[in-house]
């Protein structure tokens, strides 16, 4: 007579799983995200090639600063703002993103313009693109850089 007590069960048990998808693992899936972010601007770090920049010249500096005006304010103003203050919560890809400032007095790539160039060509783990491989030639690379350090910084950085 009880032996079909556990066979109810079995289908009230099933019953209760059907229409729930198994849950994924938050902490392993942001580890596997941190691992592949990594390996992708390891990537793109390995293609860098710094000579490229030795043949890049410009007419004028007015040249060099409105080209870098222009790749700024595509490329870069909606993460870095307008002026290179940073930003708060911009949204790409569904993450919050949010940039430092370019304008304080001791930011450390004022000082060293590959590494600078490096970083835009390169990207990194908190959302900042992979330039080089997703859009712009190491000739907008350079206007951009210029367009940091020799117009944002010199016209609104702290001085
Ligand atoms: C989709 C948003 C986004 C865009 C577009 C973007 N950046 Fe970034 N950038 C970031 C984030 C996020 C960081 C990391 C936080 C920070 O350092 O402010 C970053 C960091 C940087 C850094 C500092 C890197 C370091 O290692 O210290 C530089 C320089 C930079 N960006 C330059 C640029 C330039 C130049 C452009 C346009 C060609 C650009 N970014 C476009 C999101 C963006």
């Amino acid at each position: 007579m009880r032996s079909y007590i556990p066979v109810v069960i079995a289908l009230a048990w099933l019953g209760a799983c059907r229409g729930q998808p198994p849950q994924p693992d938050q902490q392993a899936l942001q580890a596997a995200r941190d691992s592949i972010q990594s390996d992708s601007v390891a990537m793109v770090d390995s293609l860098f090639s710094p000579e490229a920049f030795d043949t890049i010249t410009w007419k004028s500096k007015t040249d060099l600063i409105d080209r870098g005006s222009t790749v700024y304010r595509i490329s870069c103003s909606q993460c870095h703002g307008e002026g290179g203050g940073g930003k708060a919560s911009f949204v790409f890809r569904g993450d919050t993103l949010s940039t430092e400032s370019f304008l304080t007095k001791d930011w450390p790539l004022a000082q060293d313009p590959m590494l600078l160039r490096e970083r835009i060509f390169t990207g990194n783990v908190a959302g900042m693109p992979h330039w080089g491989v997703i859009g712009l030639h190491y000739r907008d690379i350079d206007a951009a850089a210029h367009y940091i350090t020799d117009f944002l910084r010199v016209n609104y950085g702290e001085k």
